[in-house]
């Protein structure tokens, strides 16, 4: 059976895309075929946009091609996907207003609660910042997108 992950961000242009795009290249350097990604965000804000040529820069930069185009969450994703995986406290909280039980409050979970090098629990929003807000989102991601694979392959999530 698939393993179905979504990354919710404010405006899915910016953080959620970014942690699909790793997730899908870490899956598929480890050559693993049933680990379903995708992204969405809380808002309606950007509906259809291709990610934040900011983010898509520092992404191609490190090797990684972001093609997803916006869409926002809905109560469908509840049933679509096993993790839910929120950018910041506030994306979190607006996902949980949606959720009807506690099966889908489960799902949910924060993208820091994955960090193993800070105790920081909001992937910082880069939208209103310079080019060095992205890179910082880079590596934050980078690194809780790895443990946040090896916690889901060793199903202690
Ligand atoms: P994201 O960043 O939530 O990481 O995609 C943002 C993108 C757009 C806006 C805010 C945050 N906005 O206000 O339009």
């Amino acid at each position: 059976m698939k393993i179905k992950v979504l990354f919710v961000c404010l405006g899915n242009i910016c953080r959620s895309p970014m942690a699909e795009g790793l997730m899908i290249s870490k899956i598929k350097a480890k050559g693993i075929d049933h680990i379903e990604v995708d992204s969405a965000g809380t808002s309606n804000y950007h509906i259809g946009e291709m990610p934040d040529n900011r983010m898509m820069e520092t992404a191609a930069h490190n090797g990684i091609i972001l093609d997803s185009k916006a869409r926002q969450f809905s109560r469908v994703d509840f049933e679509e996907f096993d993790y839910i995986i929120a950018m910041d406290k506030s994306n979190k909280s607006d996902i949980l207003k949606m959720a009807r039980n506690d099966e889908e409050r489960q799902k949910v979970h924060l993208m820091r609660d994955f960090d193993d090098n800070s105790a920081e629990s909001d992937v910082p929003d880069p939208y209103f910042g310079g080019q060095k807000g992205f890179a910082d989102v880079f590596d934050i991601l980078e690194r809780c997108s790895e443990n946040l694979l090896n916690s889901i392959l060793e199903n202690r999530t």
